[in-house]
């Protein structure tokens, strides 16, 4: 037997760590996986080694991440529940199918990860092995072992000569990566506590960010951002760049109470700067470049799309065909936005599209040839044709 364990480092995956040694007896792979997340790879190599990992695998995700899952989804204007882009939903996928391919490469018949009994990405990342290669065994420590409470985790450690952080001490549960950065727990549970302006990491608040505006361009080729101010970017340089600019400007800051897949309600505070100004400036440029009728059934998808992304169904056949179906309407959404980020906003104010439907000649109120307004006579009649046997049958 030999174990891949999706490791960050931290505590809870260092005492796993170790409680798969000691609990199966056999070689345990510490795979970490980079997504844009801010940490000292060394230090994780080395923790891991020292914790009892056989090997320890670092694997750079980060170009593939934006690419491949945070690019299609941002296509899709995926949201969930209204208000979250998803940032850890789309993450949990990519990180498994880089642990089920170490694990065929390093001969390994198991994998395990950290999340809990009660979340969504003991479920994202369980369906996505499963998906990929249902013959391996999967082992969620906080499922069955009996470590249960922060107390016993922490007891634990100290037996083992894990190291415990002594860091200023971060209450809350967290998830970071090239999209979002996510807290949940501490004085989150309640839902009634604002959070903390301590614990925020990737913005500065509205109230301090500057008083003047910074204007931003994004181009896009087919719904993909290419370019911001004309500089053309590789995925991972984009989304870096838009993080900074958001982050600079207080945009992107989420507080909301989601419902999670197993079906408790959550609290959760998200900051995604990058993330919200790309969701802005794509949905704009849609404005001029798609159907009115296209965009109306896309816009119907979203909240299908988005669910099977939140709830773990990234490698699915429902979600190919949706995704086949988004990126079919994305073919004429090329074109530049102009936007306006000022103390959290993040404002549309211009956009230009080769494909652009719009056009000054049928909109304008000055005198035009082009439209007839005496067909609107018409028009209008026969649409009330159901409105008028109504009034009619109900005088009778
Ligand atoms: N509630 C969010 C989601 O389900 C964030 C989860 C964060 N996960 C974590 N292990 N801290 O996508
Ligand atoms: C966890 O429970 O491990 C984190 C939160 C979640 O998965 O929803």
């Amino acid at each position: 037997k030999k174990i891949v364990l999706a490791y960050s480092g931290g505590l809870d995956t260092s005492v796993i760590l170790k409680w798969l040694a000691n609990e199966y007896s056999c070689p345990v792979i510490a795979y970490a996986a980079d997504i844009g997340q801010k940490e000292d790879w060394d230090a994780v190599r080395a923790k891991g080694l020292a914790t009892g990992a056989e090997k320890v695998v670092v694997a750079d995700l980060r170009e593939e991440f934006v690419r491949d899952y945070i690019f299609p989804a941002f296509r899709a204007n995926a949201i969930y529940e209204g208000s979250y882009l998803l940032g850890t939903s789309l993450a949990r996928p990519l990180i498994a199918k880089e642990q089920v391919r170490i694990a065929a490469e390093e001969g390994a018949d198991a994998v395990s990860h950290g999340a809990t009994g009660k979340g969504n990405d003991q479920v994202r990342f369980e369906l996505s092995y499963l998906a990929l290669n249902p013959g391996l065994t999967i082992i969620a420590p906080w499922r069955i072992w009996d470590l249960n409470s922060r107390q016993k985790l922490v007891a634990f450690a100290r037996e083992h000569d894990i190291p415990i952080p002594v860091t200023k001490k971060n209450p809350y549960s967290s998830d970071e990566n090239l999209l979002h950065i996510s807290f949940e727990g501490g004085l989150l549970e309640d839902p009634w506590n604002e959070p903390d302006e301590e614990m925020f990491k990737l913005t500065v608040s509205p109230e301090r960010a500057p008083d003047t505006p910074t204007y931003v361009e994004i181009d896009f080729e087919q719904g993909t951002p290419v370019a911001i101010d004309g500089e053309r970017l590789g995925p991972v340089a984009l989304m870096t760049r838009l993080n900074s600019l958001g982050g600079d400007n207080g945009i992107g800051r989420l507080d909301m109470v989601e419902n999670r897949f197993v079906g408790m309600k959550s609290r959760g505070v998200y900051e995604t700067p990058g993330g919200t100004i790309l969701r802005a400036a794509h949905r704009d440029l849609e404005t001029i470049t798609l159907d009115r009728e296209v965009m109306a059934i896309r816009d119907s998808l979203i909240p299908r799309y988005s669910q099977l992304i939140y709830n773990g169904f990234w490698f699915s056949p429902e979600m190919q065909l949706l995704q086949r179906t988004m990126d079919d309407t994305q073919t004429t959404v090329s074109g530049t936005v102009r936007l306006k980020l000022y103390k959290g906003n993040c404002t549309p104010v211009g956009r230009k599209s080769a494909n652009s439907l719009y056009s000054e000649s049928f909109a304008t109120f000055e005198e035009d040839e082009v439209y007839n307004q005496a067909d609107a006579t018409g028009f209008i009649r026969l649409n009330s044709l159901r409105l008028r046997i109504q009034a009619h049958q109900q005088k009778r």
